[in-house]
């Protein structure tokens, strides 16, 4: 009798922690500093570098980004724009959907709103997450995205990662994966390729919801002018009151 309490303590002890591996596993909190625009260039940089090819943002108007990430017309056109398009334009290429359907198995969505309907944290751990798997179509599967079919677009510069399995006596049964282990080196090192994980998903927040970066602007300043106001209130009571007794 005593063995079955302690079993039945045992597992209700250990059920919530059980779920919450399986439900928020390899998912990690990222916290994104929206008024960082060094960060929001780069990000922006490696997004059309990177991603455009293949995901439109089709919401984003190239004019816009160059208003918010303070640059100049010039500046995106020169660097930010390989479509051939003009400045007014929205972020689009020219991969049609029925030829990516047939090339990936599925059309790459269009990201303009992929930070609000995934969240950062999802995004961030996402990108750092593909590891070889010879038995996917590309080589690659994703621990946040099992199967997905996105090839590892970053695989150059972040290098290639293998699965460490959880040791486990369960035998026979399918193998949990612990974590990412760094086997093949790639072009960047990787606190390098975090940062610019980092970049790419502060970029992708911003683009989800562009007046939340004119909402912190905004901000400040009232802050700053609450701030002077309070002083100005002080000094005015002390002038009136100073010759009351
Ligand atoms: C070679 C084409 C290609 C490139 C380049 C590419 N992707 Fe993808 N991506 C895909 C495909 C295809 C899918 C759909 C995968 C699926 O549904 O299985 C996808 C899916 C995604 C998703 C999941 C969206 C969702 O909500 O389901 C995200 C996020 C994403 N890509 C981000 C990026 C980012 C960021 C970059 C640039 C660093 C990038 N992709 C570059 C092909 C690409």
């Amino acid at each position: 009798m005593w063995t079955r309490l302690v079993t039945a303590l045992a597992l209700f002890a250990a059920t919530p922690v059980a779920t919450a591996i399986e439900s928020g596993s390899h998912v990690e909190d990222f916290e994104i500093y929206l008024n960082n625009e060094a960060s929001l260039q780069r990000g922006a940089k490696y997004f059309v570098n990177h991603c455009l090819s293949c995901h439109s943002a089709r919401y984003m108007r190239y004019s816009r980004l160059a208003e918010d990430l303070g640059l100049t017309a010039d500046q995106v056109e020169k660097n930010l724009i390989f479509t051939g398009q003009k400045i007014g334009e929205t972020m689009t290429n020219a991969m049609r959907s029925e030829d990516a359907k047939r090339w990936f198995g599925n059309a790459p969505p269009d990201l303009t709103l992929v930070a609000r309907s995934r969240g950062v944290d999802w995004l961030y751990s996402y990108l750092r997450s593909f590891y070889l798997d010879p038995a996917r179509p590309f080589g690659v599967n994703n621990l946040v995205y099992p199967n997905v079919n996105m090839p590892h677009v970053l695989a150059q510069l972040q290098g290639g990662q293998r699965p460490v399995y959880e040791d486990d006596d369960r035998g026979g049964e399918e193998k949990v994966i612990d974590h990412l282990e760094l086997v093949q080196p790639g072009l960047m090192t990787s606190e390098e390729y975090d940062r610019m994980v980092r970049d790419l998903v502060t970029f992708m927040a911003y683009m989800a919801e562009p007046a939340r970066l004119a909402r912190l602007r905004v901000g400040m300043w009232v802050m700053l002018f609450l701030i002077v106001l309070l002083v100005l209130s002080y000094l005015l009571k002390k002038e009136y009151w100073k010759d009351v007794h």
